[in-house]
């Protein structure tokens, strides 16, 4: 949601920063801008993705060894080329991009044209180098005037800021949108996420809530925000620049699907660290596990499998609804935050909330991200970085943490050897890609499509549903099989297509009933099962096989993988780019 950079280095800054930017793209990419100083601020901007601004603009044409970038996904003002960032003050001295909110725009607006400033855009963030240009113009030095600027300013912000009157500086400010600060041989970067920044440093400081960073080319000194100097953590990051490239598969969410066996194996890893984790738990009578998107749908799967394997009450709640569960908060309850970015703004919301009145476990795939700082106890799911907008290998590996969260501390060590055998099944459901490229081409035509499963595949059915509407903008939605006959079973004719999840299991007969059930209203039927299951071939116009000795309790594992391909191929059939879907983004850091 919005991408930020800065950098101060010894050569020309700008296509450093193009690069930059080029990788946080899944953070937004309805326009880009990029400024350098070099005596006098320069400025590139336009509305479009970055390739195709790039093309028009060379946003690498211009002078100066320091500057700053944006990739916008708008919230205040249409997607135009005048909304783009950077955003400037009356003089153009000053230049500052921004990621987060400033919810009292309109107020300080209205101020700050009223002492005579003269805005061009239709954004909340022109405020804040209007706000600089005031209190520079008091007699204040640029980082003196971007913290007094950033007193005035209610929301959440990442922001770098530079000023023509004082070269070779850089200031960045952070409250509650994220924003790292890169340590390299001189030459120093600010980023809202670490696979900008990896082909220049992996030395990483991350900023807390109210913290400035000031770079200059001789280091970087992070102070708080009524400007006293803090000594602050440098972490080594583990990722690597070519994790966060594409690696000859055309698009990062095709990678990543086919990382996700791997994926499993290295998120294996954690047991003991999650086993260390659970011996410190007190006791607890309820479970409320919180999340968004995708991240959701893993809790749901959490909460089958805590209630049937440890028998405790397990609520999952949306993080943007948690507020209203606050009451049932106690020191017996464990909240369990999921979220690939640790970012997300409701999450953390919710995660403020249940600090107060409950112990807080985060499951995170950003290291260092504000998630893993807040809450109690965290578990990192080892799916290195996912780039693609839709979420693919960190689902899997949010589940394979869940499940070793419940073995450790149930015991079960029976569940955990057949964990180990997850990856050879995902191998084997890749294998399937060809026959699924056939059924998107079947299918790519299709307005609308049902997904439906019962307990452990019910997740894995909203989850399918939730990627073929993110990356194919086909309407899609996923059912607990039972309830299709109390709504949903009005919707099926002839023309709706409808994947049915069905691993073999105890739940397997009452599904296939509720496959009949839509056959006979002349849906067509996708069957995702065993590929033994002579019964389920019968009802299906198309079968998905996968391996018979996958059981009930993990096939929300291996049986996704299937769903997230037909996504996939579908969106490409569809002439979609669905490494960036129209209107979503990858991190939402706003509520
Ligand atoms: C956005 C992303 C989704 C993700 C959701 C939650 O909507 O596009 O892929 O599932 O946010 O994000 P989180 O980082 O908290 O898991």
């Amino acid at each position: 949601m919005c991408g930020i950079v800065a950098c101060i280095i010894k050569d020309k800054a700008a296509p450093v920063l193009l690069d930059c930017v080029q990788r946080l793209e899944y953070r937004g990419y309805d326009s880009v801008g990029i400024a350098t100083l070099s005596g006098d601020i320069y400025i590139k901007k336009n509305e479009g993705k970055i390739d195709d601004v790039q093309k028009k603009l060379d946003l690498t044409d211009i002078p100066g060894n320091m500057g700053i970038a944006h990739v916008r996904w708008a919230t205040h003002g249409l997607p135009t080329g005048k909304n783009a960032h950077p955003h400037t003050d009356c003089k153009k001295r000053i230049a500052v991009v921004h990621n987060g909110i400033i919810e009292n725009y309109n107020e300080l607006k209205t101020i700050l044209q009223n002492e005579g400033h003269i805005f061009t855009s239709d954004t909340d963030t022109e405020v804040i180098p209007h706000l600089i240009e005031k209190y520079m113009e008091m007699g204040n030095g640029l980082e003196v005037a971007s913290r007094l600027a950033t007193k005035d300013i209610q929301g959440s912000y990442a922001i770098a800021a530079i000023s023509a009157d004082e070269p070779n500086k850089i200031i960045g400010i952070r409250k509650e949108s994220p924003l790292i600060v890169g340590i390299g041989e001189n030459e120093f970067f600010l980023a809202s996420d670490v696979p900008a920044i990896l082909e220049h440093t992996k030395n990483v400081i991350y900023l807390d809530d109210n913290e400035m960073a000031v770079l200059d080319l001789d280091g970087v000194v992070i102070k708080d925000i009524d400007g006293n100097v803090l000594d602050k953590e440098i972490n080594i990051i583990e990722w690597t620049a070519d994790m966060a490239e594409k690696g000859g598969y055309n698009h990062f969410m095709l990678k990543e699907i086919h990382e996700q066996p791997e994926v499993i194996r290295n998120t294996l890893m954690e047991y003991p660290e999650i086993e260390n984790v659970v011996s410190t738990f007190p006791e607890f009578n309820r479970i409320c596990f919180v999340a968004c998107g995708t991240s959701y749908h893993a809790s749901l799967v959490g909460k089958y499998l805590f209630e049937t394997m440890l028998g405790i009450p397990t609520d999952v709640v949306l993080a943007s609804e948690f507020i209203f569960s606050e009451g049932a908060l106690n020191a017996k309850t464990l909240v369990i935050l999921i979220s690939q970015s640790g970012e997300t703004a409701d999450t953390l919301r919710a995660l403020k909330i249940a600090n107060t009145k409950s112990e807080t476990l985060a499951i995170v795939n950003v290291l260092g991200s504000t998630a893993t700082r807040e809450a109690d106890h965290v578990i990192y799911t080892r799916a290195g970085p996912e780039i693609g907008v839709a979420a693919t290998k960190t689902y899997v590996s949010q589940l394979t943490c869940i499940y070793m969260l419940a073995i450790a501390m149930d015991g079960n060590n029976n569940l955990l050897e057949k964990l180990q055998k997850v990856p050879g099944f995902m191998k084997n459901a890749l294998a399937r890609e060809d026959h699924i490229i056939q059924i998107a081409k079947k299918y790519k035509n299709s307005t609308d499509f049902f997904f439906f499963g019962r307990g452990f595949s019910y997740p894995t059915a909203l989850e399918g549903a939730l990627k073929l509407k993110e990356i194919t903008y086909i309407h899609a939605e996923g059912y607990a099989a039972g309830e299709l006959k109390h709504g949903p079973l009005a919707l099926i004719d002839d023309d709706v297509p409808v994947l049915a999840v069905v691993p073999p299991g105890d739940r397997h007969d009452k599904t296939l009933s509720n496959v009949e059930e839509v056959k006979a209203r002349g849906a067509s039927i996708i069957g995702v099962g065993s590929s033994e299951d002579a019964a389920l071939r019968l009802e299906s116009d198309d079968i998905i096989g996968m391996d018979n000795d996958i059981s009930e309790i993990l096939s929300p594992i291996p049986y996704v993988v299937p769903l997230q391909l037909l996504s996939y191929y579908i969106s490409i059939e569809r002439g979609i780019d669905p490494d960036k879907p129209k209107n979503l983004a990858k991190c939402v850091t706003v509520e």
